[in-house]
């Protein structure tokens, strides 16, 4: 995201509805809200991809060019808006597949350009954080946010909106990223997440011993590896069961116990992680974002496990997902507050998250 530059649109943000669109990985999303909230949300989600098992970037940029329009003409109609009536239009800028990112920051522009709207680039991953909030009011700073997607576990404490501490993230894959490579290395669909939940349903987690990664208990708050984490060696030590079960024919037999001893360490691993966070900081509610935030045994078990002093604020599988409803929601925050991209606004892959520090204190 570009700060206000010198060519940045002097253009003033009067309160009203947001226009938010999101293309940064495979789902092409278009949203309007304002200050009741979502007035209407239109999500295409790409099923090209699953014949590959992961998400083919050209084919995404595609797709994105193909629906985007058909998504904005949805979303306006179904919030009773018309064109005159958007104040001001968000647009994811990054992190995410640049070709994809693309799409959406250029259709923006465009727009915003076209009908002297201020504009503002979105961090995808502030999305996620601000997501939560569209469904449970209470979810706002201060809290510890737990993020994890198909490209970034983060784990974060916020103070306010836009200032964030970084406690934690992981050394390698990301969760989802685990939950993916997993599910296609035991035979089941794309996106895995919701797939290695189905077949864990059936499963007995306890059957094979799978590693806790970065879980030692000898950890001390002040090294990184308190709150870091690592999907990638869990990941291999699932391979190898399922090679050796491979070979001599027993597979399909083991999924669903392979599947669930796979899911219980992940969450094990992030309610550990998200457990400490909690006591050092005193902080005892949680928000949760991101697509693994759909999965139901982190839902639960980190609900039971924070207890009746605690809150969880989790949400809704929709809003869980990449939405534009989570980017409009930023956009409007920070343009309300005087933010503005300016019309060289450009997409990032690897944009770096806005107000995130890494102080120890
Ligand atoms: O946030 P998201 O929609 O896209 C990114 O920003 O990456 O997250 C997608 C990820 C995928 O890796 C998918 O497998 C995972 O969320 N996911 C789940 C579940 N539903 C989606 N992971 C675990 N359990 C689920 N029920
Ligand atoms: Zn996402």
């Amino acid at each position: 995201m570009r700060p206000t530059g010198a060519d940045a649109p002097a253009l003033g943000f009067r309160d009203g509805p947001v226009l938010g669109i999101e293309t940064s990985c495979d789902e092409t999303s278009a949203a309007v809200v304002d200050e009741t909230g979502i007035r209407a949300l239109a999500i295409a989600s790409q099923d090209a991809h699953a014949a590959f098992g992961g998400v083919v970037p050209e084919i995404a940029a595609r797709e994105h060019i193909r629906s985007l329009d058909a998504m904005v003409r949805h979303a306006m109609r179904e919030a009773g808006v018309g064109r005159d009536e958007i104040a001001g239009v968000g647009v994811t800028a990054g992190p995410g597949l640049v070709g994809a990112l693309l799409v959406g920051v250029n259709w923006a522009k465009a727009y915003a350009f076209a009908r002297d709207l201020p504009l503002l680039g979105v961090h995808h991953m502030e999305g996620h954080l601000y997501g939560t909030a569209l469904e449970h009011p209470a979810a706002r700073p201060p809290f510890i946010g737990l993020l994890v997607s198909g490209g970034h576990t983060l784990l974060l404490e916020a103070r306010a909106w836009g200032r964030y501490r970084l406690l934690g993230q992981t050394r390698d894959d990301a969760a989802g990223e685990a939950f993916d490579k997993v599910a296609r290395r035991l035979g089941l669909a794309y996106p895995g997440g919701p797939e290695i939940q189905r077949a864990a349903s059936g499963g007995d987690a306890a059957r094979f011993r799978l590693p806790r990664p970065m879980l030692t208990g000898r950890d001390d708050p002040g090294d990184r590896s308190y709150y870091d984490m690592s999907f990638s060696g869990l990941k291999t030590a699932v391979a190898r069961i399922a090679a050796e079960r491979e070979a001599d024919g027993t597979l399909e037999e083991a999924v669903p116990d392979l599947a669930a001893g796979f899911q219980e360490a992940v969450v094990d691993v992030l309610i550990a992680k998200t457990l400490r966070a909690v006591e050092q900081t005193g902080c005892r509610r949680v928000v949760l974002g991101g697509g693994v935030a759909r999965n139901s045994r982190l839902r639960k078990s980190l609900s039971e496990r924070l207890g009746s002093s605690g809150e969880l604020y989790a949400p809704s599988p929709r809003l869980a997902t990449d939405n534009a409803a989570m980017i409009a929601a930023v956009a409007r925050h920070r343009l309300a507050n005087g933010e503005r991209s300016s019309w060289s606004l450009n997409a990032e892959a690897g944009l770096a998250f806005p107000g995130l520090v890494q102080d120890p204190a």
